[in-house]
């Protein structure tokens, strides 16, 4: 069987959601996970080849203006015909970096999302404010459990 592969898009503009990217990232390359290649690419670098290679995806975005930030809405404005009735159903996650509640920038993906069609395998983290160590760590379980769903084959 072959080696599963988890992609990391996000966008961040002050640092706040590149940290929470890493902090996904140390988790999904975890010495525990041994077969699953990630790869994690700025929203603006990233196109529909990614989203092709991938199994599952995570999205990670600051809130702008009650929305997603407009680097990840472009990224999802480029891909979506490329890959439209090329994907599944692709499992995926959210993590938000947000000054209040991040809600706009959920509502937002999860709309986009049903078009590709992505679906949902964990709960939206938010993190409020400038990372905090227990943002970091709830990321970092957020990328472990995409890879060690995807090494289980569980989606
Ligand atoms: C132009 C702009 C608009 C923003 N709009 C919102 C907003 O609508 N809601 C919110 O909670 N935070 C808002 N923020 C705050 C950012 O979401 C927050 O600072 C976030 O941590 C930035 O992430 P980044 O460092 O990855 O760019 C806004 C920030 C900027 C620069």
């Amino acid at each position: 069987m072959r080696t599963r592969h988890l992609l990391i898009v996000y966008h961040t503009q002050s640092g706040n959601t590149g940290r929470l990217a890493e902090a996904a990232w140390r988790g999904a390359t975890d010495d525990e996970v041994t077969d699953v290649e990630v790869r994690m690419i700025r929203a603006s670098d990233a196109g529909p080849d990614d989203l092709l290679w991938a199994d599952a995806l995570l999205l990670g975005t600051p809130e702008n203006f009650g929305y997603m930030s407009g680097g990840m809405k472009d990224f999802l404005d480029r891909t979506f015909y490329p890959v439209e009735g090329k994907i599944q159903s692709l499992p995926y996650a959210i993590f938000i970096s947000a000054g209040n509640d991040g809600t706009g920038a959920i509502r937002a993906i999860h709309r986009i999302a049903n078009g590709y069609p992505f679906s949902e395998v964990q709960e939206p983290i938010v993190a409020k404010g400038p990372p905090t160590e227990e943002h970091l760590a709830r990321c970092r379980e957020l990328g472990m459990a995409l890879a060690v769903g995807l090494e289980a084959r569980i989606f």
